[in-house]
């Protein structure tokens, strides 16, 4: 995006900045400028990627209910995770194939005074017994590759055989994305909904909500 000309110098941003509720360490706050020096990530998970601002501000408008045991796949730093917890007193897990992004998550869980479960797995290694633990599965930003959209159309079929009741994905409408949402039209019951957020941090994408239990 380009920046205005009354945009705050980086030097003048705050370390820790709010998104919904949710306290965030920017690149600037010491702990994240140490943890980059000894856990450099990846897989992409090397920042809150915008497409969580989407995902929380779709769950404003559509709460998960208290208690519901929610699976945040390719978590990254999971704000969306913490975000669930804090906000709807849900159980989380934010599951990542990347270990490095762990210590991340853990620091803003503890910053934001939450706790989220944390499992290191494939999308793949999700079978159906680990998913059948879930209600919900939310993601942001994980479908970047063209391999990702058979490895997700998958899942979603191993989440039907295991109970789990919705997933909600959103996606800056990456090409392996759209392609995925297409491929389901004959599959699964679902929607895809244009969502832009103007602020606190501007994001615009797509969100996908899978309904499992309708499929
Ligand atoms: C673009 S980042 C998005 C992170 C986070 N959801 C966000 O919005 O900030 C993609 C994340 O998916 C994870 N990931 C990529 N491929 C994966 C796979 N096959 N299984 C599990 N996690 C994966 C990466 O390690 C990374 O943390």
């Amino acid at each position: 995006m380009k920046k205005s000309s009354s945009a705050t110098p980086a030097s003048k941003q705050p370390a820790i900045q709010e998104e919904l509720g949710v306290k965030l360490m920017t690149a600037k706050h010491p702990v994240i400028k140490k943890l980059k020096k000894e856990h450099p990530t990846s897989i992409h998970g090397d920042k809150f990627w915008s497409s969580s601002y989407l995902l929380m501000d779709y769950l404003n408008d559509n709460p998960p209910k208290k208690n519901t045991n929610i699976l945040e796949i390719g978590c990254g730093w999971g704000l969306t995770a913490i975000y669930c917890s804090k906000r709807f007193k849900c159980d989380v897990t934010g599951v990542d194939a990347d270990p490095d992004v762990f210590p991340y998550l853990q620091a803003h869980a503890g910053l934001n005074e939450v706790y989220i479960k944390p499992l290191v797995k494939t999308f793949d290694q999700l079978d159906v017994e680990t998913l059948s633990e879930y209600d919900l599965i939310i993601g942001g930003d994980i479908c970047f590759w063209d391999s990702l959209n058979d490895t997700l159309f998958d899942l979603f079929k191993r989440a039907k055989k295991a109970g789990v009741n919705k997933a909600i994905i959103a996606d800056p409408q990456r090409q392996p994305f759209v392609d995925l949402c297409a491929r389901l039209d004959d599959n699964f019951s679902h929607e895809v909904w244009d969502w832009e957020l103007p602020e606190p941090t501007p994001a615009n994408g797509d969100i996908l909500i899978v309904d499992f239990d309708k499929s």
